[in-house]
């Protein structure tokens, strides 16, 4: 069972929102958050891009191993910098922590869209896409390997991830797993329904054109032809049946029809 702890740690790559989610556990639980990049911050007297340009990658992470020492009995929520797991010592750190360490697990898009919008990242100004990736597969297995517990982030808003980790603390051991497996097909749930209005607004530019060049609303002999072609491809699978294909496909049928119809009413 992960008890409640005293020190909850989260850890995770630069942008998987481990700030923001810290700051969200503290406040739905009513505990302390701390920031080990703030930390270092305040430590240093200067801010993180300073300290990467006066220091060098190595002075920063000298500091980092130090606060990280530092907060081993927090009582409360801890974030990491995504970098946490570089140096082979603070792995050994975290291994041997007294704190619950999560591991916010998300997807290279997520990511660089959320840093993209907050800046202020030394490593992502320096790095190229390709090297970036490679960074994110090479870190991957080592936030796995100090975390106590994998929580899939993708597609979720951050009151919702840190519920799902505040309801992590009342379950036993084997609750566990299955909250684990749980909280990746919950991220599924939540990615198929924005692919889902991605495809409604797509249909929007369609109903758009339709009414420009007075075409029907609905094509049915478009319709067969996309089932078909789909059952065609999904043939050699066992899960998506033909049945699944007719169901899923007349709902966001169903669903496309509508919105054509809401806007050509306007
Ligand atoms: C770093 C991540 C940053 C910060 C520094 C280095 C990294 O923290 O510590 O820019 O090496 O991934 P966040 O994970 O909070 O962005």
């Amino acid at each position: 069972m992960i008890k409640e702890p005293d020190t909850l740690m989260l850890v995770g790559f630069m942008g998987a929102g481990k700030t923001t989610v810290g700051k969200e556990i503290a406040r739905q639980h009513h505990s302390r958050f701390i920031d080990i990049d703030s930390e270092i911050e305040r430590v240093a007297g200067q801010t993180i891009p300073e300290i990467f340009i006066e220091r060098g990658e190595i002075g920063f992470r000298a500091l980092e191993t130090q606060v990280l020492a530092s907060v081993q009995t927090f009582n409360g929520v801890v974030a990491t910098g995504g970098g946490i797991v570089e140096r082979p010592e603070n792995i050994a750190v975290l291994k041997n922590s007294p704190a619950t360490i999560i591991y916010l697990h998300g997807n290279l898009e997520s990511t660089i869209g959320r840093l993209i919008i907050e800046g202020q990242r030394p490593l992502l100004q320096e790095k190229s896409t390709a090297e970036f990736f490679a960074l994110w597969k090479e870190r991957d297995p080592k936030y796995q390997s100090v975390a106590n517990m994998t929580v899939e982030t993708v597609g979720k808003t951050p009151a919702r991830i840190a519920a799902e980790i505040i309801a992590l603390f009342s379950a036993n051991e084997d609750e566990l797993a299955l909250l684990a497996l749980r909280s990746q097909i919950d991220a599924f749930d939540r990615q198929i329904f924005k692919i889902i209005a991605q495809r409604l607004e797509v249909v929007s530019s369609v109903a758009r054109y339709k009414e420009k060049f007075g075409l029907a609303t609905i094509q049915t002999n478009r319709m067969v032809r996309l089932r078909n072609d789909l059952k065609a491809d999904f043939a050699l699978s066992e899960d998506i049946t033909d049945d699944m294909i007719d169901a899923v496909m007349a709902i966001l049928m169903q669903a496309a029809i509508d919105k054509e119809n809401r806007q050509l009413d306007r």
